[in-house]
């Protein structure tokens, strides 16, 4: 085949089986059915190699916020491409720093120093190790490495990040991780982990932060890290009074809050970055998907100036952030993640993610069935938990009959999974923050014809 002749939806599958690995997949069903070839999308319709259309409710992977089919994001990236499509960021170039002077006017707080990377995972690394480096050298003396996170979060596949995740089925088989990772219990209320109930547990579940700072000893602690609301792990929004409290215990005990906003940030939730709801301004915060709308990869942590003014020095005495990321600030990634922040801005997607999303919150409310047990979240980010008669959640034959007709019915859903032992029965939506009630409605009406299947 010539390299730019269109190969048929056929010779994909065929190639693709031929040669391809692909991600949480296991092959060997793929002997028995298509893997589904994407060909086409705008706007929150995609459409398979068979052509069928749907709705994508998930927006990709929680990531093409603008939608899909965004013009002025592929002129962007062309014209850059022409320009200057790479060189290393030890120098500076145009799209990276105007991207960080936007990102630092749309920043919660003092949030303004850009170090780039390739995607969250290396966004979250990198958070990792500046926290650590600026440990050691703000408190010279002492050995904070150590790094608190929640069971249930997910901060990424590579192995730091996969370390503060805390969803043990997918971490299991690659276990030793890197050392110095704790886990907490994550605030999920639907089922609380401590077996207690909000407001009468006192919040436990942050307590047991300072509960750990104080057993390993707090010169041993650099950071915690959290996402603003828990995404893959279930879609949990804390308490109103969590993260004030948490960013209350950080400060006592010297201990940095990174903020890990892959899936909250650019409007997911309703406010422009998830730390908005609380107005808690964190020490590091990390970002990606949303940032570019999944339209090229990119990786961001942002630093406050209590962070960045740690690193600095004599230009011999190694204060310097030691890292380097071949393709960081790459002037492409850059100029997508410039234009699909206009579009975010001018458009004020995060207003229709509020709007659409309380809409959609309600219509699954009032949804008329025994095995809906929670609907939860935040904007356009939301969790349908779905139970048996007991209360436990739903078996996985009758998740898999639930999910197919969703699909069926012409919408694409998330799911959970890996992240708890035994069933998990969670569908996420997370779609295009352009869509409208009447898009809400359909997505209304698939996971009414799922529920119809489920005995
Ligand atoms: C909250 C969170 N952090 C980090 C990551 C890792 O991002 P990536 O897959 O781009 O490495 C993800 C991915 O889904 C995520 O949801």
């Amino acid at each position: 085949m010539a390299p730019n002749e269109r190969a048929t939806t056929s010779q994909v599958v065929s190639m693709d089986r031929e040669h391809v690995w692909h991600p949480m997949t296991q092959h060997t069903t793929l002997q028995r059915r298509d893997i589904g070839v994407m060909r086409e999308a705008k706007g929150a319709m995609i459409t398979d190699g068979d052509g069928r259309e749907y709705l994508d409710a998930y927006a990709g992977l929680w990531n093409v916020n603008v939608g899909y089919g965004r013009d002025e994001i592929a002129d962007a990236v062309s014209e850059q491409i022409r320009t200057l499509p790479y060189y290393p960021h030890t120098r500076a170039n145009e799209p990276a720093a105007r991207l960080a002077e936007m990102l630092a006017e749309i920043l919660p707080g003092d949030l303004q120093y850009i170090f780039y990377s390739n995607s969250g995972s290396e966004a979250n690394e990198t958070a990792i190790k500046m926290a650590r480096q600026y440990a050691r050298q703000q408190y010279p003396g002492e050995n904070r490495y150590k790094i608190i996170s929640r069971y249930q979060a997910y901060h990424g596949f590579t192995y730091g990040a996969m370390s503060a995740t805390g969803q043990v089925p997918r971490r299991r088989k690659f276990e030793p991780l890197a050392p110095g990772f704790i886990h907490v219990s994550p605030p999920y209320c639907f089922r609380c982990p401590i077996k207690l109930t909000y407001p009468e547990c006192g919040l436990a579940c942050v307590e047991e932060f300072e509960e750990v700072i104080q057993r390993e000893g707090p010169d041993t602690v650099a950071a915690i890290i959290a996402e603003p609301i828990i995404g893959g792990g279930g879609i949990i929004a804390p308490p109103d009074d969590y993260f004030p409290r948490l960013r209350e215990i950080c400060d006592e005990y010297g201990v940095l809050l990174i903020f890990d906003e892959v899936i909250t940030g650019f409007g997911r939730t309703g406010e422009l970055f998830g730390a908005n709801h609380w107005d808690v301004v964190p020490d590091i915060m990390t970002m990606a998907k949303g940032v570019t709308s999944g339209y090229l990869p990119l990786g961001v942590c942002a630093a406050t100036p209590r962070v960045y003014d740690a690193f600095l020095g004599d230009a011999d005495d190694g204060r310097e952030f030691a890292q380097v990321v071949t393709y960081g600030g790459h002037p492409v990634c850059c100029a997508a993640g410039v234009a699909n922040i206009e579009i975010l801005m001018r458009e004020r997607l995060w207003e229709n993610s509020a709007k659409v999303g309380a809409y959609l919150q309600e219509q699954l409310t009032a949804l008329d069935s025994p095995h809906v047990g929670d609907v939860r979240g935040k904007g356009l980010m939301i969790a349908v938990e779905l139970v048996d008669d007991d209360g436990a959640p739903l078996d996985k034959p009758s998740m898999d009959k639930a999910h197919a007709a969703i699909v069926a019915a012409g919408v694409l859903v998330g799911r959970m999974s890996h992240v708890l032992p035994g069933p998990e029965s969670i569908f996420y939506l997370s779609p295009p923050l352009i869509i409208t009630e009447a898009d809400a409605d359909r997505i209304v009406g698939a996971i009414r014809q799922g529920l119809a299947t489920v005995a």
